[in-house]
């Protein structure tokens, strides 16, 4: 039943008639409520772990659109009525969670959120008839994401039962998402390399900071490394869009093949840091591989890869 505050016509609400519980009102949690809530979906039920404060201000911000939601606890939760549950609670509990949830009817479709885990983390609630399944945004929510805004253009991942994975898929493109089936199997790498995309780029930057640090530069130099890397990214962008791969943004001097460079900077580094100089030799390498994957690796490139090579194994026998 819609509420009488919501007179929006069907054609923006494309989740109208949707009914669902979110177990988890964390930072993925509340944030995926609220943009199905958006969609026009409504929001029956919310279930709370510790903090009851994030489940009323979540159902606050959703009243007034027929969403008058329940807060549960978790062990009371029962969404049988309903036509999904969306489990969104810190990996580490997401077993037990779903065990716990199996006690009782849940909904026609199930989802979490977790992108390292497949749809097989839900079995127990698979187990009593729900569609299981996941949907993940490939997306880093350092707080709670308000605006559904935030989710156009964002790859989900989808697995699990074909009813829910049509469901997720439904979701992600109200959204204005892409989703990708990613199976269970491919599911700790697909994770691991989102790390590297975003956590790995950000552990980057602190690299880069502590390699400024240690050459004593004035602080104010980091807000000039931001903005290079900021460049970089578009780059990165522009190569996906016209090559189908990042690899070509990749700059610097070891993209260019300058040995003499690389292995000065190396050494300067390896005098102060050599933990320092050996990650920048790895990222050395990675690139010299992902020029050489491209087909465009030169003499000069592979020269580099030999001296950086040879500078390994004489790493290797150094005292730790
Ligand atoms: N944050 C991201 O950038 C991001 C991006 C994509 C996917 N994800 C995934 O989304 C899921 C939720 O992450 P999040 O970032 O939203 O975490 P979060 O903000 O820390 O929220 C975690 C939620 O789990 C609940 N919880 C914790 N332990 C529990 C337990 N033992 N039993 C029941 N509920 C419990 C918490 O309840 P209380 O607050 O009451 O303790 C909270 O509602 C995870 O699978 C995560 O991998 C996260």
């Amino acid at each position: 039943m819609q509420g009488e505050a919501d007179v929006r016509p069907d054609d923006e609400r494309p989740l109208s008639g949707l009914a669902f519980a979110v177990a988890g009102a964390g930072r993925v949690g509340a944030s995926l409520a609220r943009w199905a809530v958006a969609g026009g979906a409504r929001l029956a039920r919310v279930a709370v772990h510790r903090r009851r404060d994030r489940a009323e201000e979540l159902v606050g911000d959703c009243a007034g659109a027929g969403n008058g939601a329940e807060i549960v606890p978790f062990d009371a939760l029962a969404s049988g009525d309903l036509d999904l549950l969306l489990v969104a609670v810190a990996d580490p509990a997401l077993d037990a969670v779903a065990g716990r949830l199996a006690e009782r009817p849940q909904a026609a479709v199930v989802l979490h959120t977790a992108g390292a885990r497949g749809a097989s983390a839900l079995a127990p609630v698979a187990a009593n008839g729900s569609a299981a399944g996941t949907l993940h945004p490939l997306k880093a929510f350092p707080h709670v994401l308000a605006d559904p805004a935030e989710a156009r253009g964002v790859t989900f991942a989808v697995d699990g039962d074909e009813a829910a994975c049509r469901l997720a898929e439904r979701l992600a493109r109200t959204w204005g998402g892409v989703p990708q089936r990613v199976p269970e199997a491919q599911r700790d790498l697909y994770h691991l390399a989102a790390t590297l995309a975003a956590g790995g780029v950000v552990t980057m930057l602190t690299a880069a900071e502590r390699v400024a640090g240690t050459a004593g530069l004035d602080p104010h130099v980091l807000g000039g490394y931001l903005e290079l890397a900021r460049g970089a990214v578009a780059g990165a962008g522009e190569a996906l869009a016209d090559q189908g791969s990042f690899a070509s943004a990749i700059t610097g001097p070891a993209a260019r093949g300058d040995g003499d460079t690389v292995m000065r900077q190396l050494a300067a580094l390896e005098a102060v840091s050599p933990a320092l100089a050996d990650l920048a030799a790895g990222v050395a390498r990675q690139a010299l591989a992902a020029i050489a994957t491209a087909g465009r690796a030169s003499d000069s490139h592979r020269q580099l890869l030999a001296r950086l090579e040879a500078r390994e194994r004489a790493s290797a026998g150094r005292p730790g």
